[in-house]
Order: structure tokens, then C-alpha cells, then sequence
């Protein structure tokens, strides 16, 4: 039988500590989940006043890349969980921590080790368990580079750091004249500056989607894969602009969908959503790449589904039962910051939520970029064609203004 979770007092000795690794807004909103069940909150990032420092019981500003300031970090605070929100830490790190016996990291430190690097987590996928994934193939200097694309890729085919996320440093390329040029933009956006790429096939797929897939403890102790309704999304230059739930599609894609995400979660394991992301055509499907934790294309789900991606993951981590059910067709739509600017301000946000079934979230990140999310909009509709167009209309509606600005307007 399984042990029954007991929850302590926050601040007090008999708290259950969890430690965010990174705190943007995905982190910010599972922070808030936990807090409502009386977790104990630790945020950490690498910048002060991140989103999720701001609602954290304590925050911490370290370089989590830094393996000796992070188990410093660890053996002081001494949580129970650590929950990683981002690529950039030290993994190494983080295994020994878990293989220590000092924290349980969600959802294990090899998968965290092996999803932060495309080539760790494409060889397990395409060779180890045989799932259906673009053409691929690495390389280390420009000359294998156009080697791989002659002999096997061909074009159009799309180059990427094997450490790098929301889209830095990729490009597609449709000619050889092209590639110089993409092999230099992946050394400039590689977060770790190894000189190594992956090229992949251009798949000409019809759609994408994530698919949330929750690994959670049954009432008789075993471990349960629950799958949400699939997320539509579209990308603009590998960063999501805009998603929404449920996207309609074949029972068989489905099925094959779902599939694929048992197989690349079940070898990932531990406990936790996952965000599984995947190209469809008709009834194929491939897999992509996937996040051992929450997904942002899954910040519909604060609209759609009874409980969102964030609660879900706090009561997996925490053994406790989940429910994935729909609540209503929603969609999601990004703000960005289109400024360079600190402290900025939002005006329109009364016009953004007189938007029929509107919602909003903004992150109160302290510096904006042009192309920064600093909020999304969400909104419910009769189905997502509906939602998708409210949700727009209500991010349309905000804009991003100087601080400077707004003083002299409240003069
Ligand atoms: N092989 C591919 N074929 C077609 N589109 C792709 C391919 N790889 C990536 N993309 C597009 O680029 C986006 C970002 O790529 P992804 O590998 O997910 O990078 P990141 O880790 O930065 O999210 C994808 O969501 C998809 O829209
Ligand atoms: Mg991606």
C-alpha cells in the first residue's frame, strides 16, 4: 500500500520544502500551486525579483550553472524536492545531490541531464526506442556540417545548438550557400559554446502539438500516465506565439501521439508533467522534443482544464491524485515586452479583460525586452476557433508602455 502524504507547516520544522530551479512564470505558477497546499517555497534564479521570487516564501539569486553555489544552496536550505524550471544548471550537480539522498529532483536528474541536450534526449528517442523523429544527424565543424546535409539531411533542413531552447540560435536553411551562415548562428546561440550542432529534416507537418503527459502515483501506489487533451500551437521563429486546447485530430495521430509520449516518459520517469512535442501529418506523427516539467504552450491550460499544468505537476510530484479533465476549449496568446526597457507598465488591461471569457496573467518581470513574454492573454470560447480570437484580441489590447510615460499620464 502506499504511504499517505502528510503535510506540515510552512516555516515551521515539520514543512515540506520544495526548491524551484529557475523562477520565470512557469515556475512562479507552480510556486503558487504548491503554496495552496501548503508547501514550503523556495525560488531561485539567476537574476533578482524573477516572477517566481516575487510569490516564494524565500528567493535566492545564484548562477545555477555553478555546481558548487548550488549545493551550497541545497545543503542550506535542505529542501525535500527540487524542482528545475530551466535548461541552464549543472546537472552533474543535481545527480550527485539525488544520488546523495540529499533532495528527490523531479523528475530525476538523468532525465533533466538528458532533455537539456538535443543529442542526449534525440538518440534515446529515434535509436533506443525506436520512435518516428525528423532525419538527423550532429556535427562539431562547419565541413561536417555540410557533409551531414550532402550525404543524408539534404534541404530544406533546420540547424540548432545541441544546448540552446526557445528557438536560439536555429535556422533553417534551403541551400548550401546558407549553411556558413547558420553554423555561425549556432555558435552565437548555443548556451553552452561547444561548437556542436544537430541538423535536422524540415518535416512540412500540418500541425504541432504538445501533449501534457502527467506521470502520477495511483491510490495503490503504482505509477499512472494520464495524458491532457493535445495542445495546438504556433511557433514564430522557434518561440511560441500562440497555443490552444483541445486540438482536434485523428484517432490514429492521436493514439500515435500518445504512444510516443508513454515511451519517452516512461524511460524519462520519476513524477511530474511533461510537456511531449510533436509534428502531425494526417495520421503521422513525430516526435520532436520534450520538457521534463511544465510546457509554455501549456499556459492555455490555466483557462481549459480543471486543474492546470502547474497543479498538476505540484500534486504528481507530491504523490497526490491528478485529474486531467478539460474544462473548456481555451486558447493562449503571448504578450511581449516590444520595449528594452526597466519597469515598464501595461495600459489597456481594462479593455484586454472586457474581452468576452478574457483572462490575463502578467509576469511583473523586471525588465523588458522587445521580444520578451512578459504575459499572456487567455480567454474560453463555445470552441477554440472562438478562444484563439478572444485570447488575441485581449493580448492586442495591452500595451507595453514607459515608465516615464505613465507618471506624467497619473500627473
Ligand atoms: N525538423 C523540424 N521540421 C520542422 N519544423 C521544426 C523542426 N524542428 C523544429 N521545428 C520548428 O521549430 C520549433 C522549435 O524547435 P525545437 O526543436 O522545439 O527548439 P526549442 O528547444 O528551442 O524549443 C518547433 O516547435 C517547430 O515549430
Ligand atoms: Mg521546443
Amino acid at each position: 500500500m502506499k504511504k499517505s502524504l502528510i503535510i506540515g507547516t510552512p516555516l515551521s520544522p515539520s514543512a515540506i520544502k520544495v526548491m524551484l530551479l529557475g523562477s520565470g512564470e512557469l515556475g512562479k505558477e507552480v510556486i503558487i500551486a504548491l503554496q495552496r497546499l501548503g508547501i514550503e517555497t523556495i525560488a531561485v534564479d539567476r537574476y533578482p525579483h524573477a516572477p517566481g521570487h516575487q510569490v516564494a516564501h524565500r528567493a535566492h539569486v545564484i548562477n545555477m550553472a555553478d555546481g558548487a553555489a548550488l549545493r551550497e544552496l541545497v545543503e542550506s536550505e535542505q529542501p525535500q524536492f527540487i524542482v528545475p524550471e530551466i535548461e541552464a544548471i549543472d546537472t552533474a550537480m543535481l545527480a550527485e545531490i539525488e544520488h546523495m539522498g540529499m533532495a528527490r529532483v523531479i523528475p530525476t536528474a538523468r532525465a533533466v541531464q538528458l532533455t537539456m541536450h538535443r543529442e542526449g534526449i534525440r538518440c534515446l528517442a529515434a535509436e533506443t526506442l525506436g520512435l518516428p523523429t525528423s532525419p538527423y544527424a550532429f556535427a562539431s565543424s562547419l565541413e561536417e556540417l555540410r557533409m551531414a546535409i550532402e550525404d543524408s539531411i539534404g534541404y530544406p533542413c533546420l540547424v540548432k545548438p545541441v544546448m540552446s531552447s526557445s528557438g536560439k540560435g536555429q535556422s533553417k536553411i534551403n541551400g548550401a550557400e546558407e549553411v556558413e551562415a547558420a553554423w555561425n548562428y549556432a555558435a552565437s546561440g548555443s548556451r553552452v559554446n561547444q561548437g556542436r550542432v544537430i541538423v535536422e529534416g524540415f518535416i512540412d507537418f500540418d500541425y504541432e502539438i504538445t501533449q501534457l503527459t502527467v506521470r502520477a502515483m495511483s491510490a495503490n501506489g503504482e505509477v499512472e500516465t494520464h495524458f491532457c487533451e493535445p495542445i495546438g500551437h504556433i511557433q514564430i521563429n522557434g518561440d511560441y506565439v500562440e497555443s490552444w486546447q483541445p486540438q482536434v485530430m485523428p484517432a490514429l495521430a492521436l493514439q500515435r501521439a500518445r504512444h510516443i509520449a508513454r515511451e519517452i516518459t516512461g524511460n524519462l520517469g520519476g513524477l511530474g508533467i511533461f510537456g511531449v512535442e510533436l509534428f502531425v501529418r494526417g495520421e503521422e506523427v513525430w516526435f520532436s522534443e520534450v520538457s521534463p516539467r511544465p510546457h509554455d504552450t501549456g499556459l492555455v491550460t490555466m483557462c481549459s482544464q480543471v486543474q492546470n499544468e502547474f497543479e498538476l505537476h505540484a500534486r504528481a510530484i507530491l504523490g497526490l491524485a491528478v485529474n486531467i479533465a478539460l474544462r473548456a476549449p481555451g486558447a493562449s496568446a503571448v504578450i511581449y515586452g516590444q520595449l528594452e526597457e526597466q519597469g515598464i507598465a501595461f495600459a489597456g488591461v481594462d479593455e484586454a479583460l472586457r474581452v468576452p471569457q478574457s483572462d490575463l496573467r502578467l509576469f511583473g518581470k523586471p525588465e523588458s525586452f522587445a521580444n520578451r513574454r512578459m504575459g499572456v492573454a487567455l480567454a474560453n470560447g463555445e470552441d477554440t476557433a472562438e478562444a484563439r480570437i478572444r485570447a488575441k484580441l485581449a493580448a492586442s489590447c495591452i500595451v507595453p508602455i514607459k515608465m516615464s510615460v505613465k507618471s506624467e499620464q497619473c500627473k
